[in-house]
């Protein structure tokens, strides 16, 4: 039998506090995407959604219809176990860089589709970009090919990959409905499932600098993306991690990319190098390599010691297109023309230093886009030298400013000074990892 379903009755259920059968929703998005359904009753829906929830079901059948509505990923051709990483989005976050070296170096498959900067966080297709050369528009087969030759690989996500979302978040962007879990919840979750890999690592950010600011807010979209992953069959394990100031001391991207091969040589910032190592053991468990988290940790650093997790980043680069001899020497990198030292004027315990007023520096040095076509310049951005806990004395270099002029330096300077605050006090001490959520 045929059922002629109404929308704006659809919308009243909703508005009411009822519960949307897996049909309805998928007359919704299907209306939607197909252009039946016009932006204002979607607007509608999208607000009583915000104010009135939905339930696991609901959720997973919104997400499950958003995958319907474009491309899936078929990566059963490529052998043995694959992994996927996601960030729910920060300023300084170049873990993938490091992570996919690292587990591929281990024999995981990283297949990944990844996208560019907008607003004040960065890309990871961008980052990339960074090494002369390097192409990230990869075809089908190529892709397969790379995954199996080299262990990782990532292109840039293709609008055939969950279009239903691009045209929701679009429009949650300017109705206000973007910080609401259950939609947030099948924005990610329906691209990390359309992307087919096994096992799914999610990096939950929580602070300032972070989309979900409160520490509670942050471990309930952790459980709920979890849930979610593990009742579509994959092996889902989430991280809460600290974005109360910058990940690392570089912003910017070839700055990153520089700091991300300071990490695989042993080096590199403590916080950094601990949430990376985080991110991977959860994988690496998952995969059923290791036995306990201890294991997974040593096994992870072994590739940082004995070389292997820097060879693959080399190999990677050059399968792609791009000059490797800037993994070995990163002084081939873009480079600024100017680079400034910015002083404290004050002595303390650095307090405060807001991760996204940095991020909105560095869009004002060139390195992130304010609207998706800006060019960007992959050589500026932000070097801290001091962070969360540091002890500051007057006229000590607080951060380097590395810009295209004389001009953007300065006004740079004056930008991220704004993000720091001082006091007498030494601050409690801080865990980069807030928990884990499996
Ligand atoms: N990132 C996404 O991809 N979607 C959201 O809804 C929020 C963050």
């Amino acid at each position: 039998m045929f059922f002629f379903m109404n929308t704006s009755e659809l919308i009243v259920k909703k508005r009411d506090g009822g519960s949307l059968s897996p049909e309805e929703i998928s007359h919704l998005i299907e209306g939607y995407v197909n252009g039946s359904i016009p932006d204002y009753q979607m607007a509608a829906f999208l607000m009583a959604v915000y104010f009135k929830g939905m339930t696991d079901e609901e959720t997973l059948a919104l997400t499950e219809e958003m995958i319907k509505s474009g491309d899936v990923l078929d990566l059963s051709a490529i052998e043995g176990i694959k992994a996927d990483k996601h960030s729910t989005g920060g300023v300084g976050d170049k873990t993938s860089l490091v992570i996919c070296p690292m587990l591929s170096a281990l024999g995981i498959k990283m297949p990944k589709m990844s996208g560019r900067g907008l607003g004040h966080t960065g890309g990871t297709i961008d980052k990339l970009e960074s090494f002369s050369g390097l192409k990230t528009d990869i075809d089908g087969d190529s892709f397969i090919k790379q995954a199996n030759d080299v262990g990782f690989v990532i292109a840039g996500q293709t609008a055939k990959l969950v279009p239903a979302d691009k045209k929701l978040y679009a429009l949650r962007d300017v109705t206000a409905t973007v910080d609401i879990m259950p939609l947030i919840v099948s924005s990610i979750m329906s691209k990390k499932l359309a992307s087919g890999a096994d096992i799914i690592v999610l990096d939950v950010k929580t602070g300032s600098g972070a989309f979900m600011k409160k520490q509670e807010d942050a471990f309930e979209l952790a459980r709920q993306m979890v849930r979610l992953g593990q009742n579509a069959g994959r092996k889902t394990v989430a991280v809460v991690s600290d974005m109360d100031e910058p990940l690392g001391y570089a912003v910017g991207n070839a700055l990153e990319v520089k700091e991300a091969i300071e990490v695989l040589n042993g080096q590199g910032e403590e916080g950094l190098r601990k949430l990376c190592l985080m991110l991977g053991s959860c994988a690496v468990l998952e995969a059923g390599l290791a036995k306990t988290e201890a294991e997974a940790l040593q096994m992870l650093e072994e590739t940082i010691d004995n070389g292997s997790a820097l060879a693959k980043l080399a190999q990677f680069v050059k399968a792609q297109g791009g000059d490797e001899k800037a993994v070995y020497d990163p002084s081939l990198l873009p480079k600024a023309a100017i680079v400034q030292k910015l002083f404290s004027p004050f002595e303390g315990y650095v307090q405060k230093l807001d991760a996204d007023g940095i991020g909105r520096a560095c869009i004002g040095l060139g390195a992130g886009r304010q609207t998706k076509d800006s060019v960007i310049d992959l050589s500026v951005g932000v070097v801290l030298h001091k962070k969360l806990g540091d002890y500051v004395e007057k006229n000590e270099c607080l951060a380097e400013i590395h810009a295209s002029s004389e001009e953007k330096a300065e006004q740079g300077k004056k930008q991220v000074l704004d993000c720091f605050g001082f006091s007498e006090k030494r601050p409690e001490g801080r865990d980069i990892i807030k928990g884990i959520v499996k």
